[in-house]
């Protein structure tokens, strides 16, 4: 059921990659509001995945860019505007990518030009997007800005690597252009922290399988989903959350609150009752 919660708004998604992704999601969804937007992602992205079908659903235009590189952010801004006839309202940055973690490297054991390229991948990517359309003008005041995190940034999880470190530094961007964008044009910057989701990027993390059975049972309302995700993402470019800004927004079922559930402890009981017998 659609609100017409973006009635009348227009936004650029960063980072759909296929059907799976989170951005893909946030795209069908803000279609469905009554959204105008333009998508972006990388060229190689492009050319792998299908995003001009999701393009043609929500008459949208797809405008290449890589993230890292302020040139191609900034045509990703000034073409936007054109498309859509003015400053944009929100915009999403849903992009992360390890190499560290695509070829193995263990967090004792880092490639520091990888590292530098997660960072700036996955985090400073953020920066610069602020950092263009700040100077562009580019966002309506009451705007709404959008990146994805994981709590990984807060709490160490076995196998999540470098990217922990990048979300990290994601989350603090939030805050510090955050403070800047909300005195001086009234737009706010949040960062939404989502419970482990099975795309493109969620598959690469190091035992996702078990660590998504290990936070769906700890969790009071079970692991939230890609397209549950996607309608907070939705909700936050809204107007019905103007004052939420500088905001690390956990989505997760209730995870980042607990220490131990029932049905994690049920798991372990087994599991070690097995062990004492067996030793
Ligand atoms: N999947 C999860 O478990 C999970 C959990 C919490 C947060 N997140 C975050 O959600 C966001 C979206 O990831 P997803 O899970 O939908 O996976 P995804 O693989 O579908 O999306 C990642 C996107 O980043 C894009 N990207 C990579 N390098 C880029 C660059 N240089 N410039 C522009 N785009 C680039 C990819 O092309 C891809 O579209 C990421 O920030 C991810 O860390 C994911």
């Amino acid at each position: 059921m659609a609100y017409n919660l973006l009635k009348g708004k227009r936004g650029i998604i960063f980072g759909a990659l296929d059907e799976n992704s989170i951005a893909w999601k946030v795209a069908e969804i803000a279609f469905e509001e009554g959204a105008i937007f333009t998508l972006s992602n990388t060229p190689t992205a492009l050319r792998f995945g299908e995003i001009n079908e999701l393009a043609k659903k929500c008459n949208a235009t797809v405008i290449p860019a890589d993230a890292t590189s302020v040139d191609d952010l900034t045509h990703v801004f000034t073409e936007s505007m054109k498309i859509l006839g003015g400053k944009v309202d929100f915009i999403l940055h849903s992009i992360g990518m390890s190499l560290n973690v695509r070829k193995k490297r263990v967090y004792n054991d880092l490639d520091y030009n990888y590292l530098n390229k997660t960072l700036d991948i996955s985090s400073i990517s953020f920066h610069k997007m602020l950092q263009v359309a700040f100077k562009l003008d580019a966002i309506n005041q009451w705007g709404s800005v959008v990146a994805l995190s994981y709590i990984a940034a807060q709490r160490t999880l076995y196998g999540y690597n470098d990217m922990a470190d990048a979300k990290a530094l994601l989350e603090s961007i939030a805050r510090s252009f955050g403070y800047i964008y909300g005195r001086e044009r009234k737009i706010r910057i949040n960062t939404i922290s989502q419970s482990p989701t099975l795309t493109t990027a969620g598959s690469g993390v190091k035992g996702v399988g078990s660590l998504m059975d290990f936070t769906d049972r700890m969790s009071p309302l079970g692991n939230a989903d890609a397209h549950e995700c996607a309608q907070y993402c939705v909700t936050m470019f809204s107007d019905l959350t103007r004052k939420v800004t500088m905001q690390n927004l956990f989505h997760d079922g209730g995870f980042s609150s607990m220490g131990m559930s029932l049905r994690a402890m049920n798991i372990y009981d087994k599991n070690l009752e097995q062990k004492l017998n067996g030793d």
